[in-house]
């Protein structure tokens, strides 16, 4: 696992790193509200707490994103920890747009103190500035697109603005940077690496998938007792390396003869569980 774990980090490449945060940090200077994208499965694993830091000063909303994939029950749970926290927060699905009209509310109450400042100084009508950010494949493309819609227009080379910075304009009330902001997920902890596996957003190609497969298969057994039986028609019993045969044997995946081809069944396994078809899942609570 320790090597795993240093395989993981090799994907992300210090250069990339450096210079993803610095656009971030002039950016940042530029805008009223953060609107962070984290996945509603693993909430916690999936941002960067430099955002705190990075973003002091700023309205925060949070979007519990592909909520369509998490377990119903616990997004509410998280919905009130982030709340808790200070920060406003709604769960959504960028993909096919559920909860992204409610935003356009939480945006006003996010940023009530900075309109009011606003008003007291005499400016009015002036728009909420915002940058999406999170860690890569998130979804924050997905939710630009899907919350900008084709309606907006397009406005570049403000005075004031670095040149050649867009902002897409949604309302008189909201412009929205049109680069998101990519945060880097954090490795420091062996679990924050493995659930960002899980859900595919580690490179698949450095990773040993039956042994992710099992550790899976250990926190489905844990958590959601019943959903892979019920899915693969096996008795799910015994340990972790035991059911990922079972699962290669129900779905007839064989190597040359008799012999079971386990990474084949890895993978049908982490298809299935990042494609939804295990269920609403979710791999964090708080
Ligand atoms: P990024 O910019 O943060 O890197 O992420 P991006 O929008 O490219 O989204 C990454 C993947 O997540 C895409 O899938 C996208 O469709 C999917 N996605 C985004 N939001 C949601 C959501 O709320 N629910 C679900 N179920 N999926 C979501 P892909 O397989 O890479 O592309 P595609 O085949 O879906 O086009």
């Amino acid at each position: 696992m320790e090597q795993k774990k240093e395989m993981m980090s090799i994907n992300w490449y210090p250069g990339h790193m450096t210079k993803a945060k610095r656009m971030m940090q002039e950016n940042i200077s530029l805008i009223d509200l953060i609107i962070e994208l984290v996945d509603a499965r693993i909430p916690l694993s999936s941002r960067n707490p430099d955002i705190n830091e990075l973003g002091k000063n700023k309205s925060r909303i949070v979007l519990l994103n592909k909520s369509d994939l998490a377990d119903p029950a616990v997004n509410k749970r998280w919905i009130q920890y982030f709340t808790e926290q200070g920060a406003h927060v709604l769960e959504i699905n960028a993909k096919n747009g559920n909860g992204i009209k409610a935003i356009h509310g939480l945006v006003q109450e996010a940023c009530k103190e900075k309109i009011e400042r606003d008003r007291k100084r005499g400016i009015v009508n002036r728009p909420v500035r915002a940058m999406v950010v999170g860690i890569p494949n998130v979804g924050k493309s997905t939710f630009i697109n899907s919350f900008a819609g084709k309606a907006c227009t397009k406005t570049g080379n403000k005075p004031g603005v670095t040149k050649g910075k867009q902002w897409i304009k949604l309302n008189k009330s909201l412009e929205l940077l049109d680069t998101p902001g990519i945060l880097w997920p954090k490795f420091e902890d062996r679990q924050v690496g493995i659930n960002l596996a899980f859900i595919g957003s580690i490179n698949d190609d450095i990773i040993v998938m039956e042994e992710l497969a099992c550790d899976l298969i250990n926190t489905l057994q844990e958590r959601y007792e019943g959903i892979i039986g019920e899915r693969y028609g096996i008795t799910a019993k015994g340990k972790a390396p035991e059911i990922l045969e079972q699962i290669a044997e129900s779905r007839k995946c064989y190597l040359k003869g008799e012999q079971l081809d386990l990474a084949k069944a890895a993978n049908i396994l982490m298809d299935d569980f990042r494609a939804g078809r295990l269920g609403r899942i979710s791999l964090e609570q708080p």
